[in-house]
């Protein structure tokens, strides 16, 4: 029976898919897939379920996959109890405050704050001592600065530019982001030579990826 692994669309898919190889799985099916949603590879050991991020958990708790690859700001917002067993090092980003220049976060009105996780906004204003009110926003969420939908947003940047080419601030860093493996803990019970094979070969191109990048930085 094939490992089922959740991994999120897009960007996470993208950045994962050379560990992947270099771990000895070979995605020719997974890059050829177009627009297909269920892919085998070809010696039928992994079936990759293409997902959207908050999905992937959605499908390990319901125990239809076995493995998920998703991002800790998911992880982190939905306080989800699966197990992680590798950070994958890839899908770097950090969760920041930001807003127009004129933005402050000390003053005393409350204040309201545009994001797409509520739960993370929440308890990072609650440290501050501030009860804020929460606009969720599903996407593009440096809209909501800019046309007085809200005071600030709560969001992660990966490179900036975004920000950047918005004219929006950074006022304060949050908590830093990346992809992480997570498994169900039935899985890890049930196929755990074949979830522990995959997480050590996978475990060691990480290292061997850390390793390498500290040698070019010296
Ligand atoms: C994310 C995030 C920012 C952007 C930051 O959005 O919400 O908008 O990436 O990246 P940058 O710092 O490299 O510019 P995403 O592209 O996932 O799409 P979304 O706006 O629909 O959420």
């Amino acid at each position: 029976m094939s490992l089922k692994i959740a991994l999120t669309k897009g960007r996470v898919e993208r950045k994962v898919i050379p560990l992947l190889e270099q771990a000895g799985i070979d995605c020719t099916p997974l890059k050829n897939k177009k627009r297909k949603l269920i892919v085998q590879t070809e010696d039928n050991k992994f079936e990759f379920i293409l997902a959207k991020g908050p999905d992937v958990t959605t499908y390990l708790n319901a125990g239809v996959v076995d493995i998920g690859i998703v991002g800790s700001d998911i992880l982190n917002e939905q306080q989800n109890d699966q197990y992680e067993l590798l950070d994958l090092e890839v899908g770097k980003c950090q969760f920041v405050l930001a807003s127009t220049a004129d933005f402050n976060v000390g003053s005393p009105e409350r204040k309201i704050i545009g994001t797409k996780y509520p739960v993370i906004t929440k308890k990072y204003f609650e440290s501050l001592g501030q009860d804020v009110e929460i606009v969720r926003i599903e996407g593009s969420v440096e809209l909501a600065p800019l046309i007085g939908l809200a005071d600030a947003i709560v969001d992660i940047t990966e490179t900036g530019t975004t920000l950047r080419e918005n004219n929006l601030y950074v006022f304060d860093y949050l908590d830093k982001v990346s992809t992480r493996l997570v498994v169900n803990r039935m899985s890890l019970k049930q196929h755990s030579t074949e979830v522990f094979n995959l997480v050590d070969n996978l475990k060691k191109v990480v290292s061997e990826k850390i390793k390498l990048q500290g040698e070019k930085i010296r």
